[in-house]
């Protein structure tokens, strides 16, 4: 199945809602094959963020993902990339739709508690930045014939 990447940022752990967040993507059917604690640093984040090295709020944005350690996740599922980005919702909290973690949790574009992978091919390379081999587990939940159709694809 699709695996991505989440990343639960310093803002979701300094505001207390790592249960809140995971329970929500357990509760949708997703299911966590990797989670570990970690404290970013420098080099990782401008690999990370390469796509915004450049722009103004980037040492902001640094300082930031380095405020606490964070929680990173590999979430597995049918189109599970595509499903965890509408979960998440807009970048700037304050435009995020009510019902997405951003839009119930954050008023901000960057305190925005949640990253997620926004493709597959991007799933791929991220899951491997921030999990070692063998960090990411393979097992089938005893009642997923409750989450898809046996025909579903
Ligand atoms: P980006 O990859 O554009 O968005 P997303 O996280 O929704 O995939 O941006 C990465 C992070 O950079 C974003 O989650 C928060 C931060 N950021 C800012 O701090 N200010 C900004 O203006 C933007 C666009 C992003």
């Amino acid at each position: 199945m699709e695996q991505t990447l989440v990343i639960l940022k310093p803002s979701a752990i300094h505001r207390g809602l790592i249960g809140e967040i995971i329970n929500r993507f357990q509760n949708k059917g997703l299911i966590i094959t990797g989670l570990k604690m970690m404290q970013l640093d420098e080099t990782i984040l401008r690999e990370h963020y390469a796509h915004l090295v450049e722009k103004p709020f980037f040492p902001s944005l640094l300082e930031s993902m380095m405020a606490a350690p964070v929680i990173v996740m590999c979430l597995e599922g049918k189109d599970a990339v595509e499903t965890v980005r509408l979960m998440t919702g807009a970048t700037n909290g304050r435009k995020a739709l009510p019902g997405t973690i951003r839009g119930d949790f954050s008023m901000s574009g960057q305190e925005n508690i949640v990253h997620a992978s926004d493709s597959v091919e991007n799933g791929k390379i991220e899951l491997a930045r921030f999990f070692k081999p063998g960090e990411i587990f393979n097992y089938t939940p005893s009642d997923l014939r409750f989450y898809y159709a046996p025909d579903e694809n």
